[in-house]
């Protein structure tokens, strides 16, 4: 019982989960699986099922309440009354299910721990009013290229142009992920916001390139880890700080802040402009929760452009693969992205098979430089598209 693996292809994502069993296959084989989920997602072929068990409720109090449930601690906490949920305005956001963000976290007996993975027991005491000061987070390295936000002038350097990290956990469930080991794995290392900050300037002091970038996964998910790490950036050191983002939960404070604590780039990838071609890149099946998602990303590029046009550099991605988004809908975002501002730097990304979404095909070249005509024919000044021959654009 608790989960049944078939066709195992060994490739060994489920051994990156922070499995709370310790080892995902074993936990199948001798019944101990805790239910909690995380390595169904990560794994590429869906090789693992869940088989909810009936598990025995146990006694725990929720900031004192107590409750009789079973299960994780996720289940205590919405059987106390408290909202939990993948919306940001929830009162414990809980947006990636895999213990990579931590956004999550609650104090257990005294310790910290993640309610979406953790297992309940006998006499827990839960304790939600917290800061999770923890984030995992790894592939610390120089890179050449950049993100949609790292401006078109630098992408053709021959020298590095940015640091970054990438932060685990995605609230994003999108089947052809192309860093699915990041986005639903979480078994990296657990750094505070100043260990974080010591590695990035570390790594800037060696390659010089003036910014340093916090990708993922989704580095927005665990707000006040993120902030911290760039305000501990930015008092030690005057370097741009790019943002490379789904948009799903920014909000007009959230970015306010963000801009407050030194960001000076932000690479805001919009995926679609209906909520059904969304939920199908997204993979998010909630229509509510895909709705407030596609709204956040696209009122975030507004904020942005009408807020903070000098302080930041805003770039935004639009997806191709004509499998996933029609051209008709790719000219509708050009003309909205027009709206609010012609000049906004646009990456249009070639969807190819990754992950769990092996049959589509890469779009053609050629497939490419028709949607870059497109786009600049709808008034857009700067698009580049990402090809099989590397990036087309200014
Ligand atoms: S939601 Fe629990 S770690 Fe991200």
């Amino acid at each position: 019982m608790g989960i049944i693996i078939n066709n195992c292809r060994r490739c060994n994502t489920c051994n990156l989960v922070l499995c709370p069993a310790g080892n995902v296959k074993k936990a199948a084989e001798n019944g101990k699986c805790f239910e909690c989920g995380a390595c169904t997602l990560a794994c590429p072929y869906k090789a693992i099922k869940l088989d909810k068990s009936r598990r025995e409720k146990v006694r725990v109090t929720v900031d004192g309440k107590p409750v009789k449930v079973a299960g994780l601690v996720k289940d205590a906490l919405e059987a106390a009354g408290i909202d939990v949920g993948k919306s940001p305005e929830s009162t414990i956001f809980m947006p990636c299910e895999c213990g990579g963000c931590w956004a999550c976290a609650v104090k257990i007996d005294g310790k910290l721990a993640l309610s979406c993975i953790t297992p309940l027991s006998e006499g827990m005491e839960i304790k939600t009013k917290i800061k999770s000061p923890l984030r995992a987070i790894s592939g610390f390295g120089a890179h050449m290229v950049g993100g949609v936000g790292t401006p078109y002038y630098l992408k053709e350097s021959i020298r590095p142009i940015e640091v970054v990290g990438f932060t685990h956990g995605c609230n994003l469930r999108c089947p052809q992920c192309q860093n699915y080991r990041i986005a639903f794995t979480a078994k990296a290392p657990l750094l505070e916001p100043k260990e974080t900050a010591k590695i990035l300037l570390g790594l800037e002091s060696i390659y010089i390139t003036g910014t340093i970038t916090f990708s993922g996964g989704e580095c927005t998910l665990n707000k006040e880890w993120l902030l911290e790490t760039m305000q501990r950036i930015k008092r030690e050191r005057k370097v741009n700080i790019h943002i490379d983002t789904n948009g799903t939960i920014l909000n007009p404070k959230y970015i306010d802040q963000l801009v407050k604590k030194g960001m000076t780039q932000i690479g805001i990838d919009l995926k679609a402009l209906k909520t059904r071609t969304f939920q199908r890149i997204t993979g998010i099946r909630d229509e509510k929760i895909a709705k407030e998602y596609l709204k956040n990303s696209w009122s975030a590029t507004e904020y942005i452009t009408n807020n903070y046009e000098e302080e930041v550099y805003l770039g935004v991605g639009i997806p191709y693969n004509k499998k996933l988004i029609t051209i008709k809908e790719v000219k509708r975002m050009g003309e909205k992205i027009r709206k609010i501002n012609p000049e906004i730097q646009v990456c249009v990304l070639d969807y190819r098979p990754e992950f769990r979404r092996q049959i589509i095909k890469r779009p053609s070249f050629n497939e490419m430089i028709q949607i870059k005509k497109l786009l600049n024919n709808e008034g857009l000044r700067t698009v580049i598209v990402q090809t099989t021959h590397g990036h087309i654009g200014p």
